[in-house]
């Protein structure tokens, strides 16, 4: 159990003691903190002769009321209502038939099993007696600025919700958290702790778009017509996952695109195992999306006094479609999650080691590289894996943070002061959760992995994992790193897992308690995270699972960039870039030119595979002992190039306007946050019958204003009369747009517009 925390991020809170006389748990998480207000009106209002609360962000509204039965109902979520006039009381809907009981047609905010209740429900408890109806009715409120705690009581007991949300006005985004507090004299056990459920309005013929994947294959873009029944996006693996991620888009009839039409969107910021409900239950007609933690082997007992806090959940609307859903969605973890978002600051360039060396470091290999990409401009040097215990393949070493003398000598020392004065940060790959049987941990503490007792212990790339919920482990671990943080000058760590959970036991643990595994697991990670951030100001952190396999909002409260993918073909990129980039932003998206062929048999240009990379947070990770003198000075212009345009890449507004998925040309545009520069990136997949490029229409440009164009190549093509140099029309831009020369196959270009003054 864990008491309430001051200094850390909220969610470093899940299970707690109630505190006060309320017996509202107050949260000091920095973003709760930075309210903001939506034109004049407030960001919450309560109506009290409706019983009605309007939270308002710049242009939604999101509205919820009590009903005469005292159930906290939703009735609104879309573009802004401006008029208080049109607002009216929560009635509930009436029953179908004996078959379908009011409660079960009317859209409760927070449903408890119990009662007539049939749809997925947000709580699902049993009592110590055996009780396990649960009828939660709205008891009390409370506002403060952009937040607003509703509180829920079960008819009988003392169990409480403390629903909150909170409004981020700008981003037209709103989070829901929920906290269940036992208040009763007996052990209650919840089985399903939901955060809520979002509501699109009443209708037929939604269409659900989600990411899926697969190790070297994340975030692929998903589509399907939501059908009655029930649509389970999860992961039961231990963390995110990269076959599924926790994000997901609701459209009307599948007639949203780009630009156009109303998009419901949301997202859980949780890293363990997570469960988005996708509900359209005859006969209501009315699309749900109910997400919170698995209720797969779950089990939470809280004690009298104890509580317990769900994963925060995300909504937002845009009414210009799945474009302007994800700027929003960028800009909202830009501002209010990432850790950099109070001071925020560009990535640096980095070099990564692990496919020009794998398991083969030593110093004078990896000075060797180091020197080289400082030459191209890096600003980041990232050791990767194998430069500790007895690392030299994937069978040894995970769990023995301890340098290996054989191949540093010295320590690490001497290598971190030679990437420093060769004026580069210096980071580290670290596997922290995880151990091989043949390691010194292991031999040690054969007890600390998680395991059921006599049972197999399965391995996966030859790896099995801590059980990071036992405290004492949790010690151990944040001990080795924080020794390893303060005796070396090590900016940045690369936080890999390279497998999921299998056989989760937890032996030491009372019974009762064991499931709790999955929760307290990431909780302690999380708590690793936080208090070496803490210890260490300067830290970053990477998350990475393989690739993909870590990423969602919970995890990017505290990591300032994931590894998006072990595939690093360019081609492959460019289409889990753009599913990435439907949920996150360039800035946190690893993105790394590497060598060709390619695992995947592909070979791309320099160039191409340059741009690519340069759509995210650039990094290298080739073998540059291989590298030609023209692949030198080429790197080193688009590294340059790189540096001119990565505010905006990273810190601007994103425009996805040719999809991987659609055709032969991929387009994207980036404009940075003051309209003062425009970065257009194309890629021709192969060119047939000399068939030219599709006219590419910008997007996010001022019509009057005039913006003089540049490009790394010739590939421009200027129609008589025009003067890229004197400025061309935002107008002319947008309406008429460019014609690049793209040629065979997998060519490129970038082009670049700064507005004149
Ligand atoms: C995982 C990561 C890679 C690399 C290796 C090291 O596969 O995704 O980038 O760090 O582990 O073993």
């Amino acid at each position: 159990m864990e008491h309430h925390s001051s200094d850390l991020r909220a969610s470093a809170l899940w299970k707690g003691i109630i505190l006060g006389t309320l017996g509202i748990s107050i949260f000091f998480a920095p973003a709760l903190m930075r309210a903001q207000v939506a034109g004049n009106g407030a960001p919450v209002r309560y109506l009290p002769d409706l019983k009605v609360w309007v939270l308002d962000t710049a242009r939604t509204s999101y509205i919820i009321g009590v009903n005469e039965r005292n159930e906290l109902q939703n009735l609104y979520w879309g573009e802004k209502l401006v008029s208080d006039h049109d607002f009216f009381a929560a009635h509930s809907r009436p029953e179908h038939a004996s078959f379908d009981s009011s409660e079960t047609m009317t859209n409760n905010e927070y449903p408890g099993w119990g009662g007539k209740y049939y749809n997925e429900p947000s709580l699902k408890l049993t009592l110590a007696d055996g009780d396990r109806d649960l009828v939660l009715k709205y008891a009390s409120q409370e506002i403060h600025a952009n937040r607003l705690v509703i509180r829920l009581k079960d008819i009988q007991y003392d169990l409480f919700v403390n629903l909150t949300y909170t409004v981020f006005a700008q981003e037209d985004i709103i989070r829901k958290q929920a906290e269940i507090q036992n208040r009763t004299s007996q052990v209650v056990t919840v089985e399903s702790a939901q955060s809520g459920v979002w509501y699109v309005p009443r209708g037929e013929g939604y269409r659900l778009t989600y990411l899926t994947g697969r190790w070297a294959g994340e975030t692929q873009l998903t589509r399907e017509p939501i059908e009655p029944g029930k649509k389970v996006l999860e992961s039961r693996r231990g963390n995110t996952s990269g076959q599924m991620n926790p994000w997901f888009a609701i459209d009307e009839r599948g007639e949203a695109d780009e630009e156009h039409g109303r998009v419901w969107f949301g997202a859980l910021g949780w890293s363990g195992n997570w469960k988005l409900t996708v509900e359209d239950t005859p006969p209501a007609h009315q699309v749900r999306v109910t997400g919170g933690y698995n209720d797969f082997d779950f089990s939470c007992p809280l004690k009298p006094g104890e509580s317990l806090s769900t994963p925060p959940y995300y909504g937002g609307f845009s009414s210009q479609g799945f474009g302007e859903a994800s700027r929003l969605m960028h800009r909202f973890e830009r501002d209010e999650i990432l850790p950099d978002h109070a001071h925020p600051h560009v990535r640096p360039v980095m070099y990564n080691s692990w496919e020009a060396t794998e398991f083969n470091v030593d110093e004078a290999g990896q000075k060797a590289l180091a020197e080289k990409a400082a030459k191209l401009g890096v600003e980041l040097f990232v050791m990767d894996d194998g430069w500790f215990g007895q690392r030299n393949n994937d069978r040894a070493g995970l769990g023995d943070w301890f340098v290996n003398r054989q191949k540093f000598p010295n320590g690490l020392k001497p290598l971190i002061s030679y990437v420093n004065r060769l004026g580069m940060d210096f980071g580290l790959w670290f596997e922290p959760e995880m151990v091989n049987p043949d390691s010194d941990l292991y031999r040690k503490h054969p007890d600390w992995v998680m395991n059921f007792p006599g049972r197999p212990r399965s391995e996966a790339r030859h790896q099995l994992v801590l059980n990071m919920a036992r405290d004492d482990v949790k010690e151990y671990i944040f001990s080795v790193l924080d020794k390893m943080l303060s005796e070396n000058n090590i900016k940045y760590i690369k936080w890999d897992m390279n497998r999921h959970f299998s056989e989760p036991g937890w032996p030491e643990a009372p019974v009762p308690e064991q499931k709790e595994i999955w929760v307290k697991y990431v909780r302690n990670v999380y708590w690793i995270m936080d208090h070496l951030r803490a210890a260490h100001p300067q830290l970053e952190i990477e998350s990475c699972s393989g690739g993909g396999g870590r990423v969602d909002l919970g995890v990017l409260e505290r990591v300032d960039e994931v590894w998006t993918s072990d595939d690093t073909e360019a081609f492959d990129r460019l289409r889990i870039q753009e599913g990435f980039s439907f949920a996150y932003p360039p800035k946190v998206m690893s993105a790394w030119v590497t060598d060709v062929p390619n695992l995947n048999g592909r070979s791309t240009p320099l160039t191409f595979r340059f741009l690519v990379a340069m759509q995210g947070s650039l990094g290298i990770g080739a073998n540059l002992n291989k590298w030609s003198s023209d692949d030198f000075a080429l790197a080193t212009q688009m590294v340059n190039t790189y540096k001119s345009i990565r505010a905006t890449v990273q810190e601007g507004d994103l425009y996805r306007l040719y999809s991987p998925r659609e055709g032969n040309l991929t387009a994207n545009e980036y404009v940075s946050a003051d309209g003062k520069q425009a970065v257009v990136f194309a890629f021709l997949h192969s060119q047939q019958f000399l068939w030219p490029a599709p006219t590419i229409n910008l997007r996010g440009l001022e019509e009057n204003a005039l913006y003089r164009i540049k490009t790394i190549d010739n590939k421009l093509i200027v129609p008589p009369g025009l003067n890229p140099e004197n400025g061309v029309s935002g107008s002319f831009l947008v309406h008429h747009g460019l014609n690049l020369d793209l040629r065979g196959d997998y060519d490129s270009t970038l082009v670049i517009l700064e507005k004149l003054d």
